[in-house]
């Protein structure tokens, strides 16, 4: 594990900091056909052979659909001061549109679990939007694609669950990742709907195209969903929303090489900035609008508007860092972050940090505080929700439960990441305002099913989904307690 954070860096978090745990409703909730929950996107795609590693969906899950309660419990032992969950659509309005009806019971859910945080003294983040797109509007128009049917149903989605839950909510998130949604949905094929960018693998996808225009068409829907929010229910319920975006940190492969540390920042604007800036400035980054081209969309100057200034806090979901090595040659109509190659090894051959379960994620505490720094940075200070940030084990599912408790790997990855947070606060000057360890527990992991954990807590699927805290879930919260309140 990575230790070569400078240990006498001055390191502390204000003392209201919010810190607690992240989940998502398709990852944990099951019970997707229970009161009324219509079908998603995802219900499809799990159903769909060779897309679940291990053949799984969220049917199931971790059942927490029914075991609210005890998932509140478990929260309140670890002395968590904030939950983020999401709102399934799908229970709100099982057909999706803003002409079908609303399902009382999926709304009374989120009411109770709402009202039962806040007698266990939990503070609520509420994202209304974890990739679990009600399957009729993907059935009916082509779901992200119709930027207006989309942009007019996620808007009154959004206004049904902002007048359920406001104003006991005062943190709200419109979109979880909308990267993910965009590339690994309609470029990759790797998660719901399954579109990519090769024809022969996907008749109806066109993912040289798609991917922007799902992502342009999530802009216009987050942004109308803060209009909605700020003109009918921010005054009466004083609350703060935003949008939650993934990015990684980036090392140059060759630190002596410019085209290397080039890459490296164009790494990151393809994947914070193309949503970030026309966030904050109202317009798309000028490394992707180069390199797209036409397959990038253009705001008109009304969706400029719209979207410049969206967001009242950043919302920032961050696992891992890797090394980025400039490609020369044409752009490629595959090239989703513009003519580089993502590494876990520099030039030397030295890896940027341990292996986990998941490809994709070597934790390196280090570039946590550089990001938090450049997004300070770039975006003008932001406010910043830390609303993920956690990590796999190699193996983890292969050990005994007694090894698994022991999960010494995840609580030096938090200690290390929530150190390097603090530094940034108290050193860099970043307004970081709280932390949501991903996850309260193990749960569906995509495209990965069920044999990655990421849980803080285990949850023992076959015998009657009974939850054990992990050492990390019982330590994290001794070491908040070490860095709040001394800034
Ligand atoms: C980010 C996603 O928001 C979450 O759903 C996922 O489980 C974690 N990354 C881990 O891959």
């Amino acid at each position: 594990m990575v230790k070569d954070i400078v240990p006498k860096a001055k390191a502390g978090l204000p003392a209201d900091f919010l810190w607690g745990f992240a989940t998502a409703a398709y990852q944990i909730e099951g019970a997707t056909t229970a009161d009324g929950r219509g079908p998603s996107i995802w219900d499809q795609f799990c159903a769909t052979p060779g897309k679940i590693a291990d053949g799984t969906s969220g049917a199931v899950a971790c059942d927490s659909y029914h075991r609210t309660a005890q998932d509140i419990a478990l929260l309140k032992k670890t002395g968590a001061r904030a939950y983020r969950f999401s709102v399934s659509w799908s229970r709100i309005i099982p057909l999706g549109g803003r002409h079908d009806p609303v399902n009382p019971a999926g709304v009374a859910y989120y009411v109770q679990l709402v009202d039962d945080l806040l007698t266990a003294g939990i503070v609520p983040f509420v994202t209304l939007f974890h990739w679990d797109l009600p399957e009729a509007l993907y059935r009916r128009y082509g779901g992200f694609l119709n930027k207006d049917e989309f942009v007019a149903d996620f808007a009154h989605y959004a206004r049904v669950v902002f007048d359920a839950l406001g104003p006991r909510v005062k943190h709200w998130i419109t979109f979880n990742e909308p990267f993910c949604s965009a590339i690994l949905g309609y470029h990759l094929g790797i998660h719901a709907p399954g579109h990519t960018s090769d024809r022969t693998r996907s008749p109806v996808g066109d993912g040289s195209t798609e991917p922007w225009i799902v992502g342009h068409n999530i802009l216009i829907a987050h942004a109308t969903a803060v209009k909605v929010y700020r003109e009918e229910f921010k005054a009466q319920a004083g609350g703060e929303i935003g949008i939650t975006l993934n990015g990684d940190w980036t090392e140059p492969w060759d630190p002596d090489d410019a085209r290397d540390h080039l890459a490296c920042e164009r790494k990151i604007e393809f994947a914070i900035s193309w949503f970030a800036d026309p966030i904050y400035f109202g317009h798309y980054p000028a490394s992707m609008v180069s390199q797209l081209g036409d397959r990038l969309p253009r705001f008109s100057q009304e969706e400029s508007r719209l979207v410049a200034g969206s967001n009242d806090f950043y919302g920032m979901n961050h696992y891992c860092a890797n090394f980025v090595r400039h490609r020369d040659g044409p752009a490629d109509v595959l090239d989703i972050a513009g003519n580089l190659d993502i590494l876990m090894e520099d030039k030397f051959g030295r890896a940027i940090g341990p292996e986990t379960q998941s490809a994709w994620l070597r934790p390196h505490a280090p570039g946590f505080r550089k990001l938090i720094k450049w997004l300070s940075d770039r975006y003008g200070r932001p406010k910043i929700y830390v609303t993920e940030n956690g990590t796999s084990i190699k193996g983890e599912n292969e050990l005994p439960m007694e090894k698994i408790l022991q999960d010494d790997f995840r609580v030096e990855y938090f200690r290390s990441y929530i150190q390097a947070m603090a530094e940034a606060v108290a050193e860099d000057g970043c307004d970081c305002r709280g932390y949501m360890a991903w996850s309260l527990m193990d749960n569906f992991e995509w495209a990965e099913g069920y044999e990655t954990r990421f849980g803080a807590t285990y949850v023992d699927y076959d015998n009657g989904q009974q939850r054990y805290p992990k050492k990390s879930a019982l330590e994290i919260g001794k070491i908040f307690g070490q860095y709040i309140g001394k800034v």
